[in-house]
């Protein structure tokens, strides 16, 4: 396949190409368009140009192109599910899952399209204000730049394209170098369901140049960036008073409180899965467990025997769990983190070495806070799972961190749920829930080195629109 980069509704050749290789065996899956600053550049006009249009379209409008891209994603699942699992080595039900929630998103953008979200103000109320009336309207800001990463390259393009589009914008795309293919395609899709041409841009190739065009040009308003702390700040510090997203992932926590003791089972499986969802590589994967000392020899256990169970495999094979990383680096990376905290006193529980391209799923304990597999984003496939003695030692450790994303707490008491509630530093709290957990219409947004600002349709679309007031003074 050689494929464009698409700008002003069609592809356009570059003059380079790079080739786009399967990070789980090695072969040639593309040749992609690698675009310059000038394509980029290009990219930002045409979506300049297509604001005019697109602000001018009503709510009916938006939301029935955002419900026509949901209804041609759902009847195209299986290619765009094969085309996910190809360019990120993601396992295929994985893939399967990322396209059916990309489709809600969508859903979700178009129901959004035509909620208010202005109010009525009684001006009368005030001192001076008799004999006017005033209400608010949310005005869409113009052109909006995206990074997106790889760990998920159609849901998380759909979850900035999805509100830039309900709310009348337009957007252009630099998705993630590996991961350009399934950003391109739903571009392509977006003109099938009449979307206007340059109301949404994609541009692959060398992240560092195509972004700081997004960030110098005047015509964008806003970054919305998922991606590494290092990369957000440095963003960050160039955007200037352009409005920002930054939802720069984690080192997501759980605790499992000893209330829960006849609930095990149910308990290891959610957070087997959390961990080792998509070989780890995911923001709010669960990387640290802290355990009540009372139940954690069975808990311990319980993990070991289930991790040991993850078949291990090609990612288009319907049984595959763990896969290869998305790179060898990658693979390297972590591998040297484990046995940074092994080498320290760490306890090796299983996994720990590499196997082709991936990591076996590695379970450590007795882990050191300054350990990286404890304090970094880990983005592999390896937990750390500690004992407690407490709620409040649970609490103590979980809030020791600089990333605050998500976090779970399992118990059945009541008084605790609402301790933890209250108590954790962190976006969103998940009672009864491991931290691997979002729903697409839920806010989604960090704390500390986490970012700030939300995703989750609706919260996007408030960042991606101005309130104004007006005001009638009917007594004139
Ligand atoms: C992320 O990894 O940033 C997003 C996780 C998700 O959408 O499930």
């Amino acid at each position: 396949m050689k494929i464009g980069l698409y700008i002003d509704g069609e592809y356009i050749k570059a003059d380079t190409m790079y080739e786009l290789i399967n990070p789980y065996n090695d072969e040639l899956i593309a040749h992609v368009s690698e675009g310059t600053t000038v394509d980029m550049r290009k990219a930002v006009v045409s979506a300049y140009q297509a604001f005019k249009k697109m602000k001018r379209t009503s709510a009916l409008e938006r939301a029935n192109i955002l419900f026509k891209a949901a209804s041609l994603l759902h009847e195209r699942r299986e290619e765009f599910a094969k085309l996910i699992t190809a360019e990120a080595g993601k396992p295929i039900t994985a893939s399967r899952a990322e396209v059916e929630r990309s489709v809600q998103t969508l859903q979700f953008s178009g129901e959004a399209a035509k909620q208010s979200q202005g109010e009525y103000i009684p001006l009368g109320a005030a001192t001076g204000g008799a004999g006017r009336d005033a209400y608010t309207v949310f005005e869409p800001i113009g052109v909006v730049g995206a990074v997106t990463p790889f760990n998920f390259p159609l849901n998380l393009t759909v979850h900035k394209v999805g509100p830039a589009i309900a709310a009348g914008n337009t957007i252009v795309v630099k998705p993630a170098e590996k991961t350009p293919l399934s950003a391109l395609k739903l571009a392509e899709l977006f003109t099938k369901a009449g979307l206007p041409d340059g109301a949404l841009n994609v541009v692959p190739g060398e992240g560092k140049a195509l972004v700081k065009v997004l960030l110098e040009d005047e015509r964008v308003q806003k970054i919305s960036f998922t991606g590494s702390p290092e990369v957000g700040k440095e963003i960050k510090n160039q955007a200037g008073l352009k409005r920002m997203t930054l939802e720069l992932g984690s080192n997501s926590a759980l605790y499992v409180d000893s209330s829960v003791k006849n609930e095990l089972s149910n308990i290891v499986q959610k957070s087997v899965n959390g961990a080792f969802a998509y070989n780890g590589q995911v923001c709010i994967h669960t990387q640290r467990i802290y355990v009540h000392e009372e139940i954690a020899d069975v808990f311990l256990d319980m993990f070991v025997k289930e991790t040991e169970k993850l078949p291990f495999g090609d990612p288009l094979d319907e049984k595959t769990i763990i896969t290869g990383m998305i790179n060898k680096k990658s693979q390297a990376r972590v591998l040297e983190w484990v046995k940074e905290a092994v080498d320290g006193g760490a306890e090796l529980l299983t996994g720990g070495n590499g196997r082709e391209s991936g990591i076996l799923p590695t379970v450590l304990s007795n882990v050191k806070a300054s350990d990286k597999v404890m304090c970094e984003e880990v983005f592999g496939p390896v937990v750390v799972i500690n004992r407690v003695k407490s709620s409040e030692e649970a609490l103590e450790q979980m809030n020791d961190s600089q990333y605050g994303l998500n976090a779970g707490v399992f118990t059945n008491n009541l008084k605790q749920s609402l301790y933890f509630a209250h108590e954790l530093e962190v976006g969103q709290v998940l009672i009864n829930d491991v931290p691997t957990l979002r729903f697409d219409n839920m806010p989604y947004g960090g704390v500390k080195n986490s970012g700030y600002g939300h995703e989750g349709v609706k919260y996007a679309i408030k960042e991606m629109t101005r309130m104004k007031l007006i005001s009638l003074n009917y007594q004139f």
